[in-house]
């Protein structure tokens, strides 16, 4: 499936993003208050720009790690099989976890990155998503914390590709196929 023409329509704008992300980042401060070891995994590639922006605005000492799984390849299809990429440069045991992913979507990479932390032994382990797509759910697993839940459509922009482009949009926008 090789779609080259597409446009891009604005769904969430910057500025609605930069709010919620202070929202968010209020109630993940006062979540972790007197936590001095917070260590804050951003899943690349897709979460960059909503980690750097998150950690920013938490009141708290943070340590930042990041951990890559395989994608979707240049599809919009789920592959349902998660591997690890690139793992943890730090050890967890003891700490405190808070896992950032850019969309929830099927559940199965959160599922597999959850299972495989936990093992770890984290002292607390919890995820910030910047979106949660619940209609398309196939794990039943869930965000601690959601940015925004959204239909049932593929999204770019602020960080999440498609085929690897549309990465730096400062907005979010969903996908539309013209032919
Ligand atoms: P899941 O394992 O199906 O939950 O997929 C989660 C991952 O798929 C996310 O971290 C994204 O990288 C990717 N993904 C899911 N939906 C979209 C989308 O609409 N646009 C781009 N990537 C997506
Ligand atoms: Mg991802």
């Amino acid at each position: 499936m090789d779609h080259s023409n597409y446009v891009i329509d604005q769904m969430i704008s910057a500025k609605s993003i930069a709010a919620r992300v202070e929202e968010l980042a209020d109630e993940i401060s006062a979540n972790f208050k007197d936590s001095d070891k917070l260590i804050v995994v951003g899943l690349l590639r897709g979460s960059f720009v909503f980690i750097s922006d998150l950690v920013r605005e938490l009141d708290l000492p943070v340590e930042v790690d990041f951990l890559e799984t395989s994608s979707y390849g240049n599809s919009t299809e789920s592959s349902r099989e998660v591997r690890i990429l690139k793992d943890l440069r730090g050890e967890i045991e003891g700490r405190d976890v808070l896992v950032v992913e850019d969309i929830v979507d099927t559940g199965h990479t959160l599922n597999h990155v959850l299972h495989m932390l936990e093992s770890r032994k984290p002292h607390r382990l919890e995820v910030c998503a910047l979106l949660d797509k619940p209609s398309r759910r196939e794990v039943d697993i869930s965000a601690t914390w959601t940015g925004f839940e959204i239909p049932d459509e593929f999204v770019v922009g602020y960080g999440i590709d498609y085929a690897q482009r549309n990465r730096n949009l400062p907005y979010i926008g969903k996908v539309r196929f013209t032919e």
